[in-house]
């Protein structure tokens, strides 16, 4: 990737573009009957009141949060997404940089993201910026997708994929926790959890072979080389029948240091 690359110019693009396309693809990547926006939601206490859904994008995840007396703030960067996230609930939606979140000090329970840390950069402004906004005792829980615990034969179709466009797909972010381990220091947040989960995508159409390879950030891949991924995938499964996109997922917990109390004077 070449040095200097404009990756938040390419991110605002790419939503702009598709509104909607993170969703269309993780609403519909499965483990076990689950999503990972229900695994990512599992991390968060349901006594959790004010919740922040970090690049909340079209909205799924503040959706999946939803619980009668909570309130979950939709915050994002891309009108385009926060249009389509209105239109599908009511939010509250905010048009916002995470870097500078437009809240007082320790006033939310929780800031959750699904895929917004490893978009939103530098990761040690990001986690300084929660940290600012979180109450003390309050998390972090974020996903970000990973290669383990991928099986050498989930490789194959996404190898496939991979040799058509012939590029991975990237993020500007760390998707590994060692990548964050530095970004923590200072920020008042230390992690408490880091799993892993395995999911699959299915492909049985040409339409799920185009969602899922639009949803991909490819800042360095034609429209030509995507075009042959599709082609490959719709390829397999009129030979095979719907195939299986493979996608590992990590999901990190970082808790917010609680105030020392002071034991009991003896
Ligand atoms: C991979 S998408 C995830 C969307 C959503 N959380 C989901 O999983 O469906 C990343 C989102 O981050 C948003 N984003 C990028 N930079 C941002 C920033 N600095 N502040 C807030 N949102 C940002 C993008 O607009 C996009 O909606």
């Amino acid at each position: 990737m070449r040095k200097g690359f404009d990756w938040a110019a390419y991110v605002r693009g790419f939503h702009d573009a598709a509104p909607g396309v993170t969703e269309a693809v993780l609403s519909r990547t499965l483990a076990g009957g689950h999503t990972p926006y229900r695994w990512l939601a599992r991390a968060v206490s349901p006594r959790a009141q004010l919740i922040v859904d970090l690049a909340c994008g079209s909205g799924a995840m503040s959706r999946e949060l939803a619980l009668p007396g909570r309130t979950v703030l939709g915050v994002d960067l891309a009108e385009s997404e926060l249009r389509l996230a209105s239109e599908r609930s009511e939010g509250p939606w905010v048009c916002a940089d995470g870097l500078a979140l437009p809240l007082a000090d320790a006033s939310v329970d929780a800031v959750v993201s699904s895929m917004g840390a490893v978009v939103i950069q530098p990761a040690h402004a990001l986690f300084t910026e929660v940290g600012r906004v979180l109450r003390p005792g309050g998390v972090f829980a974020f996903t970000a997708p990973t290669v383990l615990p991928l099986h050498p034969r989930d490789l194959v179709t996404s190898l496939g994929v991979v040799g058509r466009l012939r590029s991975l797909p990237r993020f500007p972010g760390p998707t590994e926790i060692t990548g964050y381990k530095d970004a923590l220091i200072g920020t008042g947040l230390r992690k408490v959890e880091d799993a892993r989960e395995r999911y699959h995508f299915e492909v049985a159409t040409l339409q799920d072979a185009e969602v899922i390879v639009s949803a991909l950030y490819l800042p360095t891949t034609s429209a030509r080389r995507r075009a042959a991924a599709v082609e490959w995938l719709v390829d397999r499964t009129a030979k095979e029948g719907p195939v299986r996109i493979s996608l590992a997922m990590r999901r990190f917990l970082v808790l917010k240091q609680p105030v020392a109390t002071r034991g009991p004077e003896l």
